[in-house]
């Protein structure tokens, strides 16, 4: 038999199509030799259907090995009743192979494709290095599918919004979003560097000076930063600008960009996900405040409590003394938590520790009447620090923490910003305790009104909390040089479920406000001239007020998919440090390429 084009799929294969001569291409899934019966799974894109084999026809049948590329001619039969498989949507059919071609013959496997189960314990870097082979397993297709899905939903909902889709330079200048350039050297004259887009952020405001007034991009990002589980140095934002708008016209349009898109694949892909409903919105200062970070996972309540004002005289000392230092006591209420061994608290407390907690002081919330505990109104409480308080403060912290039975009040008394760290990590630690982190729920909010600029310790200088072109709040303009940290931006993030996914801004048009804002963040006028020049000049021609957002491509697939790994949605990522092992990559250079770019190592290896 000599290769013929498949004439169905195999996933398509039913009952009605019974008696038809097929011919269909694929990869042999899973191989049954009982003796006198050959059996094999067909695989293609579109799902399996089991062959039969007759070995009294087909003597080398040992060459159908695991992944075997074939095509078979054969007659699609069903199956007797006692041999339907319910599990898969050909289980009541086979095909009767009539002749067969090996296209691609396979050599014994790296690791088994058939067994989703076998494969998790698999070593993601062989995986990864044998991506072409992780990359048939219908569960990776499915992600690459759910991807391609939504870059269709994406561009067809912009599109028919009037955007236009535009590709910015990949070799380019810095443009900086807080990490370290990828650098490409430049032949033409040795020393001089390209550096790999760290967002299109630049090109896209210069899109709006030039009047495209609605831009957009699925576009690649370049960044050299120690990798995470939701960062990889390459990763897909889609990147999208507007002119003329203030910032609640983009929150608006990329709310219902989110949720149709979002809702459109849990139903394109039957994802076992609730349907995105209206995004929360809080302020950057009630995030903090409420959550203790900028990214709060609203799936679940359990705000901070803050009992400062409530405790400025008691007797307890630790608490005393913060807040006579200019602290805060703070805390968190655990459901159920009042249950726990002192042994279980006291691990809370070293959890607690790693995030730089200096203690973690508890309460028990029990019934009034409770044996050894401290009445306290209607309820009463336990633990060792319980002495320390009056009856009047104790009610004051069950009415501030609107503690319930069975809670366990757990304390934090620091600086606002150190308490903030402990309490954001304590809180999500008891929503995953408590199993209120649901993976069925995508709680998506906007976070707003973010400060301009954050004092760096490190280097002594403001640094911009989002990137150097986002706009102060014109109200907040008169303290750019007198009181930097007061100053609001024009900025907003969308986070989902406690983790950032999108962020954006209303962006400086004004050549005179942005070199202002450069000038605080201490880049002198040389420096703006040599890095920024373009973009203050451009400004000068007629700049229209513009700003936009950039949510990332490859989190959004986590969320749908349940990863915890970017790595899982992308079709070929990078490990650990930067590593490419599939392509070896980064690899050395050949000498030639060495002397072309006129570069020699300072010290050799
Ligand atoms: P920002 O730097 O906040 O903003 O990035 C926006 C979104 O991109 C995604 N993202 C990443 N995803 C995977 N790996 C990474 N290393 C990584 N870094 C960022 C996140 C993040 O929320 N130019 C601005 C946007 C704008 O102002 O319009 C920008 O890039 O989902
Ligand atoms: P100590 O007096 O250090 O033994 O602490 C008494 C209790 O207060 C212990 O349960 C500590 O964990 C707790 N504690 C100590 N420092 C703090 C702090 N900064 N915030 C909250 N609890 C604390």
């Amino acid at each position: 038999m000599s290769f013929a084009q498949r004439t169905m799929f195999c996933g398509d294969a039913r009952p009605e199509h019974a008696g038809s001569e097929v011919v269909l291409n694929g990869w042999a899934h899973r191989i049954r030799d009982l003796g006198g019966l050959f059996f094999v799974d067909l695989r293609d894109r579109s799902g399996l259907v089991q062959l039969f084999f007759d070995p009294n026809r087909f003597p080398n049948l040992q060459e159908i090995r695991p992944e075997t590329c074939l095509s078979v001619r054969g007659r699609l039969e069903r199956r007797s009743p006692e041999t339907v498989n319910p599990k898969i949507p050909t289980g009541e059919v086979e095909v009767l192979v009539d002749a067969y071609e090996v296209l691609g013959p396979a050599k014994p496997l790296p690791f088994p494709l058939s067994d989703e189960e076998q494969m998790a314990s698999v070593n993601e870097e062989l995986r990864i290095k044998h991506r072409y082979l992780d990359l048939r397993r219908p569960s990776m297709l499915r992600r690459l599918q759910i991807r391609a899905s939504a870059v269709r939903r994406i561009r067809s909902y912009l599109d028919a919004r009037g955007f236009l889709e535009v590709e910015t330079p990949i070799i380019t200048k810095s443009t900086p979003e807080g990490a370290r350039d990828y650098l490409v050297p430049y032949r033409l004259e040795p020393g001089k560097f390209y550096a790999l887009p760290q967002s299109p952020q630049q090109y896209k405001q210069l899109l709006m000076v030039a009047g495209v007034e609605r831009y957009y991009q699925i576009a690649k990002c370049f960044r050299d930063e120690s990798q995470r589980s939701d960062r990889q140095p390459e990763f897909t934002q889609l990147d999208l600008e507007m002119s003329f708008v203030v910032q609640e016209d983009i929150l608006r349009l990329m709310e219902d960009l989110t949720r149709t898109l979002v809702n459109g694949l849990i139903d394109e892909f039957g994802l076992d996900k609730r349907p995105v409903g209206p995004f929360q919105r809080l302020s950057y200062d009630e995030a903090m405040r409420l959550y203790g970070c900028d990214k709060p996972d609203l799936r679940f309540g359990l705000p901070i409590f803050d009992v400062t004002d409530e405790l400025r005289g008691c007797c307890f000392g630790v608490f005393r003394s913060a807040i006579e230092a200019g602290g805060r006591i703070r805390g968190l209420r655990y459901p159920g938590g009042a249950r726990l061994s002192r042994k279980e608290v006291g691990q809370l407390e070293e959890f607690a520790k790693t995030f730089g907690a200096k203690g973690l002081a508890t309460l028990g919330v029990v019934p009034p009447q409770t044996p050894d505990a401290t009445p306290a109104g209607e309820l009463a409480v336990r633990g060792s620090i319980a002495k320390f308080f009056t009856e009047p403060e104790l009610r004051a912290i069950l009415s501030a923490s609107q503690a319930e039975p069975d809670d366990l009040l757990c304390f934090v008394a620091d600086q606002y910003a150190a308490g903030n760290n402990v309490l954001y990590r304590l809180r999500n630690e008891i929503g995953d305790r408590c199993g209120l982190r649901d993976r069925r729920v995508l709680e998506f909010c906007w976070v707003l009104d973010f400060p301009l600029v954050e004092w760096d310790e490190e280097t002594g200088r403001w640094s911009p909390t989002h990137h150097p072109f986002t706009s102060p709040k014109i109200e907040d303009l008169g303290f750019l040089e007198t009181d930097p940290a007061k100053v609001r931006a024009d900025c907003y993030d969308i986070v989902c479920n406690g983790v950032e996914w999108a962020s954006g801004s209303i962006r400086i048009h004004r050549p005179d406000v942005q070199t202002r804002v450069f000038s605080l963040l201490g880049i002198d006028e040389a420096t703006q001239r040599e890095r920024f020049g373009h973009m203050l000049e451009a400004f000068q021609y007629g700049a229209p007020p513009h700003g936009g957002i950039a949510p990332g491509i490859d989190r959004l697939i986590m969320f749908l998919t349940d990863d915890e790994n970017i790595r899982e949605v992308i079709a070929f990522p990078k490990v650990g440090n930067g590593y490419d092992p599939l392509m070896d990559a980064p690899s050395g250079i050949d000498p030639q390429q060495w002397e072309e770019i006129g570069l020699r190592l300072a010290n050799p290896g």
